[in-house]
């Protein structure tokens, strides 16, 4: 079996310098600091002086296990700024402020924020936060433009209940859609998978029985959104095809929701007109209700069972005629290789990821799992327990060997 080292953490071996600048939403910037590290990433904090006078650079301190610069002339490092900025995979500035905004966009270098930006070349994401009055006033709106134009990436404002108490656009971006702006602005400057369309199916579906009741399955969506999410992080274009699941949605990834197979169906022939790779993660029903009520099925006081007849769903991945790159998953509690090998011609596909549900670790809601994939070719590849999102690199690894050239 080929060596292979996997890739657990999103952020892994990354620089990342911090811009924190001065808004009553400082106190988030602490929380980012911290999932930043727990990513992967290395942080280095650089902060405004009206920052400090919101949170002290002493948390970044303890957080980030590094020294943070507040003030550029007390910097331990001779020619500091020049330093941060040279070592930084990418800049994330949150808050960013009105001030911070129009700094950046008339090359100003006044605090050590606006310096490190100057003079990085790194990728820049920011993520303003303000009142929304100044957010929407023209100045604020034309250095937003500029710095657009630039190629600095925004996320954020978001609507919402701002300081003020008032409501509108001004709020900071939650954490995890600021990361997921980073790990987006990363994969589509490096990524493997730049311009490509990838999509992808995820969690069980709803079959309706009567307007209250469905058949459903355990599919938690988890092993198709962490492949949504490798594919955004290295670059792609992802379509996500959700069934019911409690997941938040990705930042940068378009997610179409369905209920049932026939939703899922339709969904999928749309998405894979023009798609290089389609990942079938989903658990759809193999079986629906033939006749679903119109109303609420009322049991009788002396019914002692109650007879359901399925009418067998299409084979969805069967059914579509191309996508690109065709991945299968096979779910089994027994006989996996048999069972997999045999839906590999019969649906079509490139290879297919089998696992047994039935294995610690491997089941449905899991945070990992343990997969062997078949190849087409009759190659097998055999993988240990590893973490989903490790997983979903794997899968990609091998979708990209199996693309076609960019035209
Ligand atoms: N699949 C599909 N459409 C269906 C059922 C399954 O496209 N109606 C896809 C799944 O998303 C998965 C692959 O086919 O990628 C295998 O799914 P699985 O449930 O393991 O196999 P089935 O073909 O449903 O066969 P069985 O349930 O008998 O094992």
């Amino acid at each position: 079996m080929p060596a292979f080292t996997p890739r657990d953490l999103p952020l892994q071996d990354l620089h990342i310098v911090l811009g924190v600048t001065g808004s009553i939403s400082c106190y988030k910037a602490a929380d980012l600091a911290s999932k930043l590290r727990q990513a992967g990433a290395a942080v280095e904090v650089v902060m405004t002086p009206a920052a400090a006078q919101f949170i002290s650079p002493l948390t970044f301190r303890s957080l980030t296990g590094r020294d943070v610069i507040v003030d550029m002339f007390q910097a331990a490092e001779a020619e500091a700024h020049v330093e941060v900025a040279r070592r930084a995979d990418a800049m994330v500035i949150a808050p960013a402020t009105a001030d911070c905004l129009a700094s950046l966009a008339h090359g100003l270098a006044g605090d050590m924020v606006a310096l490190t930006a100057l003079a990085t070349r790194a990728p820049i994401l920011l993520a303003p936060a303000m009142d929304n009055h100044m957010w929407e006033h023209p100045a604020t709106q034309e250095n937003v433009l500029t710095l657009r134009e630039r190629g600095v990436a925004f996320v954020g404002p978001m609507e919402g209940r701002l300081a003020s108490g008032r409501t509108g656009a001004g709020r900071l971006a939650e954490v995890p859609q600021i990361i997921g702006a980073l790990r987006q602005l990363l994969g589509q400057r490096t990524g493997d998978l730049r311009g490509r369309h990838i999509v992808v199916s995820a969690g069980g579906t709803h079959e309706p029985l009567d307007p209250v009741r469905f058949i459903g399955n355990r599919s938690s969506g988890r092993m198709g959104f962490a492949i949504a999410e490798a594919a955004r992080d290295r670059g792609a274009f992802v379509t996500l095809v959700a069934g019911p699941v409690a997941l938040e949605t990705p930042w940068g990834i378009q997610r179409v929701d369905i209920q049932t197979v026939a939703e899922m169906l339709v969904a999928l022939e749309q998405a894979t007109a023009d798609s290089d790779a389609i990942i079938m993660a989903a658990a759809p029903a193999d079986f629906r209700p033939a006749h679903p009520a119109d109303h609420k099925i009322k049991k009788a006081p002396d019914q002692s069972s109650l007879t359901i007849e399925l009418a067998q769903n299409p084979d969805i991945i069967a059914s579509l005629p191309g996508g690109g790159v065709r991945v299968g998953f096979a779910a089994e509690t027994r006989n996996l290789a048999d069972y997999a090998r045999q839906k590999l011609p019969a649906k079509r596909l490139h290879f297919i990821v089998a696992n047994d549900v039935s294995a610690p670790g491997s089941g449905f809601g899991t945070e990992t799992n343990q997969v062997v994939i078949f190849h087409d070719d009759g190659r097998v590849e055999e993988f240990p327990l590893l973490s989903k999102y490790a997983v979903a690199h794997l899968i990609l690894d091998r979708v990209r060997e199996r693309l076609q050239p960019q035209s």
